[in-house]
C-alpha cells in the first residue's frame, strides 16, 4: 500500500508546482492515495472551497491542515460537508473533523492531523489528542497516517517514538523545510521530521524575503506576501505492508530548480 504525501502547498506558486510536477510523479510512483497539506493554499493563509476543489481536480485525494486552518473565513462554508478535508484534531469543539477514513481495497487508512504545542499554541498535547483519536478509530483502520504539524524537531521525534508500532507513519509538516532524516522506527512507524513545502523557491518559508527582513530590522507591522518566481515541490512516498500496518519504506521527493527528480533514491 503506497501513500504519496505532499508538503504544505503555498499559494499560486504551490499550485503551479503541483500542476507542473504532480502528473509525472503520480505516473511514476503509482500511489494508492495522494494526500497534501493545504493550510497555505489560499495566498499562504488557509483554504477555500474553490481551492480545495482545485486540489481534488489536480490529483489530490485528501487534504490535511495546520495552524493556519482558520485563516480564511471561507473554510466555514464547506468544512462540515467535506469529508476529504482533515483539520487538526486538537480543535475538538470546532467544525470539521480531526481524522478521516479512506478505503483502500478491503481495508481503510486513517488520516489524522494533529498540532504540536512548542512555539505554537496552548491547545492540548499531541500525545493526548492522538491517543484519543486512536481510541476512536479503534480497529476500523488497518493503517494510520499522522500529519504532525509542529515547529520543533524534538516534539516531532518524541511523538513519533511514543506512537512507534501503533501508527504506520508520523509525517512532520509546518516548518516548510524538508529534513533528510526519513527512517523507519524499530516498531515499524515511518518517520520524517518535515516533508517540506511545495511553493516558492526564493523566499522565507514561502513569503517574499524583503518584508520579512524589513520586519526583523524595524519591528514595525509589515504585510507578508507569498513570494514569486521559481518553485519547488516536496513530498514523501510511504510504503506500508499490505497485510500488516507497518511502514516498509519511506522516501523523499524534492524538486527545485537546482535539484531534479527522478534522481538517486527515486521510488
Ligand atoms: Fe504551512
Ligand atoms: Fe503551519
Amino acid at each position: 500500500m503506497r501513500i504519496l504525501f505532499i508538503g504544505d502547498i503555498v499559494g499560486g506558486p504551490g499550485r503551479q508546482a503541483v500542476k507542473r510536477y504532480l502528473p509525472r510523479i503520480k505516473e511514476t510512483v503509482r500511489a494508492d492515495v495522494v494526500i497534501a497539506n493545504g493550510e497555505n493554499v489560499a495566498d499562504g493563509r488557509g483554504i477555500t472551497r474553490n481551492l480545495a476543489e482545485w486540489m481534488f481536480d489536480h490529483g489530490i485525494d485528501f487534504i490535511t491542515m495546520g495552524n493556519h486552518v482558520w485563516d480564511h473565513p471561507k473554510i466555514f462554508d464547506f468544512i462540515d460537508q467535506e469529508k476529504r478535508l482533515v483539520r487538526p484534531a486538537n480543535f475538538r469543539c470546532a467544525p470539521g473533523q480531526g481524522y478521516t477514513l479512506c478505503p483502500i481495497g478491503e481495508r481503510q487508512l486513517a488520516i489524522v492531523n494533529v498540532l504540536g504545542r512548542a512555539f505554537m499554541g496552548e491547545w492540548d498535547s499531541p500525545l493526548d489528542v492522538l491517543s484519543e483519536v486512536m481510541e476512536e478509530i479503534g480497529d476500523r483502520a488497518a493503517w494510520i497516517l499522522v500529519d504532525l504539524h509542529a515547529e520543533t524537531t524534538s516534539e516531532k521525534q518524541a511523538v513519533a517514538w511514543h506512537f512507534d508500532g501503533r501508527v504506520s507513519a508520523v509525517i512532520g509538516t509546518h516548518t516548510h523545510v524538508q529534513t533528510a532524516d526519513e527512517r523507519i522506527l524499530p516498531g515499524g512507524t515511518g518517520y520524517i521530521t518535515d516533508v517540506g513545502m511545495t511553493g516558492p523557491f526564493n523566499g522565507v518559508i514561502g513569503m517574499k524575503k524583503d518584508p520579512v527582513i524589513q520586519k526583523m530590522m524595524t519591528h514595525l507591522p509589515v504585510r507578508f506576501e507569498v513570494a514569486d518566481g521559481d518553485v519547488q515541490f516536496s513530498a514523501v512516498v510511504i510504503d506500508c505492508e499490505e497485510r500488516g500496518g507497518r511502514c516498509i519504506a519511506i522516501r523523499r521527493i524534492f524538486i527545485t530548480p537546482d535539484h531534479q527528480w527522478p534522481g538517486p533514491g527515486t521510488p
